[in-house]
């Protein structure tokens, strides 16, 4: 009987409406924002011959229709075409791909972006398309800008974000950019590497799914992957002069992302942008965050043809006095390495000057007193002269160059410090470093922490007060030898995960104050070699490093993927010792030269180690080098072959006006004599114009037509059966119009 009371009591207690809640609960309703209907609309995005075709819907969603070659707008106009969305946000229909991802106050996770106007305008041979969406529940607008460089056809486009809002958001994915490829399948070209062992070029079948390229490393992130691509569209094949192809790059040298989403439906969406890798980033009440650009150009004339159009337009709009002639030289580091003194480098130089080489770079070693740069293992960050090795001073070299009538560069490596160094006793706090962890080593060195302003600071005066030891220093190369690990930034505090992202914005503050002082000088990027090759540094430099391997039958494949989608007057490649210091090859003299003219020519090892005929062979290539050398610095250039798959490689350069050509060929590989001569077919020529075919860097030709006039049409179709046999045969012609 208790039993039943006791359990009717429950019963009531639980039925009493607010027994055992003290309040009410209150139901929230749901209230959809109305999104005010739009006048659909197409936004073309063009360039001479290519199109990116947008439109809004009457909601005010941004689709694209297309990315190809320039077409009539007219039947778009009505197309019910599938449209896929533009900079996809994580919110409102899943998309496949992310563009933008924003954590609101109050933990929403949703954005949905409409159109609410756009602007075009064309200046400079540049049309601008800025379009502006906005999300009506949280209010953060963003802004998508298309830069169509007309005569280039090529597109950048960023996203600029900003939180009009009264409290922060945080931005975990912040893509620069995204493009939608139909087709039926795709070659996705990439380039990875490592140390010595740049750009390789990886060729693989887009599979369904995610597809990523993108470093994680905060500074040489192009050691091990480049931020850029070549895609081939509705191919199985790579193709040089057939066939749409996609090529595009990202104008960023920090941890970068460019994801490829191929689904099943049949297109891939490609978005590219700063890699979100720990690095959520606040965006305060009123903030703009802008992304980097990123680069695309579209060709129905196979891979070759989009590189040229990235070539032009790095050339004339990208590159730090692009296609400007840089001067020969002399760089002494794998003649001398750390061990000179005054006697050595200024035998160098008279070595140089007398070779014909117009620029001497004293590299690595020449500072740091208490702690003198004689190795790798101390001394960064003490950017004293060491007058145990040159007491004469830097202006004296400086000076001594000039006086033979060449240039002098040095070799400063300021983002650096080693643990023995007075630097590092006196600003511990200015080093990339996580409390309470040990601080990783690599190359026995630190890197400083660029997020800071003192530090930027404190590199710009490196720059600075190096161009300061002489009124006659006509180049810097600007060294960067380990990446960022344990990431963690004094400075920062509770704000770390912005490292990444401000210390290459910081890296940027400090070229953009050099180049206002010093606009002239010219400054290499280096970087262990090529780990900071991208179009974002390349704004404030003349040129790169392309690679510490200067082999050049393994630096023909490092030079073949940079070609890709870098221009040749970017790429330093210089002629060195043999054995090869770095991969122990022995290949001819002529070869290396043959190979080192592709891009900006120079030589790196002790001329004293030469025998005369080397010196005097030397001169001679470095004399008809000048001849030639605007087409390398300024002329499109042509890839023959495929020094991965084929065993003869060559390259042609040839005018804009098409009246003069340089053309240089490689066998790879032995050849029996019993076997036909093999033939390059030249490209790019006017196939109506005669040439006259001089050969180069021999005595001996390789074609018995040398000296020869010959119709472009002839030596495009029948081409030059080269006299071949050996392996590292190589041979350079240059082609005159009459
Ligand atoms: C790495 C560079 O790539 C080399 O060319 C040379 O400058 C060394 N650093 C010097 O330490």
């Amino acid at each position: 009987m208790k039993k039943t009371i006791f359990l009717i009591a429950l019963i009531c207690m639980a039925a009493a409406p607010g027994a055992n809640a003290r309040k009410k609960p209150q139901v929230k309703q749901h209230t959809v924002v109305e999104i005010p209907k739009v006048q659909p609309q197409l936004i073309a995005v063009e360039t001479e011959n290519t199109q990116l075709l947008l439109r809004t819907t009457d909601k005010g969603q941004l689709q694209q229709l297309r990315y190809g070659v320039k077409l009539d707008l007219a039947p778009f106009r009505n197309s019910r075409k599938h449209a896929a969305i533009v900079f996809p946000a994580a919110g409102g229909y899943t998309a496949d791909a992310t563009a933008l991802a924003v954590t609101y106050p109050g933990g929403s996770v949703n954005t949905e972006l409409y159109v609410t106007g756009f602007t075009q305008n064309e200046a400079h041979g540049v049309a601008t398309t800025e379009i502006s969406l906005k999300d009506y529940v949280t209010l953060l607008e963003v802004k998508l800008v298309y830069e169509a460089y007309l005569k280039e056809d090529v597109i950048a486009s960023h996203s600029e974000i900003t939180n009009p809002g009264k409290k922060a958001v945080t931005l975990t994915h912040f893509a620069s950019a995204s493009l939608n490829v139909p087709g039926e399948e795709f070659l996705l070209t990439q380039f990875h590497g490592d140390w010595a062992f740049e750009m390789q070029t990886e060729r693989t079948p887009l599979p369904f799914g995610l597809t990523s390229i993108e470093t994680r490393r905060g500074v040489q992130t192009t050691q091990r992957a480049n931020p850029s691509f070549v895609l081939s569209v509705n191919a199985r094949e790579f193709s040089e002069t057939a066939g749409d192809v996609i090529a595009g790059a990202l104008e960023w040298s920090g941890n970068y992302k460019i994801d490829f989403s191929r689904a099943t439906g049949g297109s891939v969406d490609i978005i590219a942008g700063i890699n979100p890798f720990n690095s959520a980033y606040t965006l305060s009440p009123g903030k703009t965050f802008q992304t980097p650009r990123m680069v695309w150009t579209f060709s129905a004339e196979g891979a070759g043809s989009a590189s040229r159009n990235l070539h032009r337009w790095a050339r004339k709009h990208q590159v730090y006095k692009g296609g400007e002639i840089n001067p020969t030289l002399l760089n002494s580091w794998e003649g001398a390495y750390f061990t000179f003194t005054t006697p050595v480098l200024t035998a160098m130089i008279d070595d140089a000057a007398e070779m014909g080489l117009e620029l001497f770079v004293l590299d690595d070693g020449w500072f740091a007193k208490d702690f003198p740069r004689n190795d790798d293992s101390q001394g960064l960050g003490d950017w004293e002269l060491n007058t145990d090795k040159i007491p004469e001073g830097i202006d004296y070299l400086a000076s001594y160059a000039h006086d033979k009538g060449i240039k002098f560069g040095i070799w400063i490596e300021p983002e650096m410090v080693n643990p023995r160094s007075n630097l590092a006793a006196a600003h511990p706090d200015w080093v990339v470093r996580s409390e309470g962890r040990e601080i990783l080593q690599e190359r026995n060195q630190w890197i400083l922490d660029l997020s800071n302003p003192a530090v930027q600071d404190f590199v710009y005066g490196v720059f600075d007060n190096t161009m300061a030891l002489s009124d006659k220093i006509d180049y810097i190369k600007w060294d960067c030898n380990r990446p960022v690990e344990s990431m963690g930034s004094d400075y920062l505090g509770a704000e770390q995960n912005r490292f990444y992202i401000e210390y290459i914005q910081g890296f940027y503050n400090v070229v953009r104050r050099i180049r206002e002082k010093y606009p002239d000088v010219i400054v290499q990027c280096c970087s262990s070699g090529g780990a900071r090759v991208d179009y974002g540094a390349m704004k404030y430099f003349n040129e790169f490093w392309v690679s510490d391997n200067t082999d050049a039958i393994t630096r023909l494949k490092i030079q073949y993927g940079t070609s890709m989608i870098y221009p040749a007057c970017l790429q330093a490649s210089h002629v060195s010792a043999v054995p090869n210091h770095q991969t122990g090859n022995m290949t001819p003299l002529k070869f290396r030269f043959d190979v080192a003219c592709t891009g900006r020519l120079g030589m790196e090892l002790q001329p004293k180690n030469m025998t005369e005929g080397e010196r005097a062979f030397a001169s001679r290539c470095i004399e008809s080098y000048k001849k030639y050398r605007d087409l390398v610095f300024t002329g499109d250039q042509y890839r023959l072959g495929d020094p991965w798959n084929t065993d003869l490689y060559g390259l042609v350069y040839v005018s804009e006006d098409k009246s003069r050509a340089v053309f240089f060929a490689y066998s790879t590989t032995f050849r029996s004599r019993a076997l036909e001569a093999p033939v390059l077919r030249l490209q790019g020529l006017d196939p109506s114009r005669t040439y006259k075919v001089t050969e180069l860097n021999t005595e001996n030709s390789y074609w018995w037509g040398n000296g020869g006039r010959y119709k472009g049409g002839y030596l495009m179709s029948e081409g030059l059966d080269l006299e071949f046999r050996r392996m590292f045969d190589s041979a350079v012609f240059y082609l005159e119009a009459k």
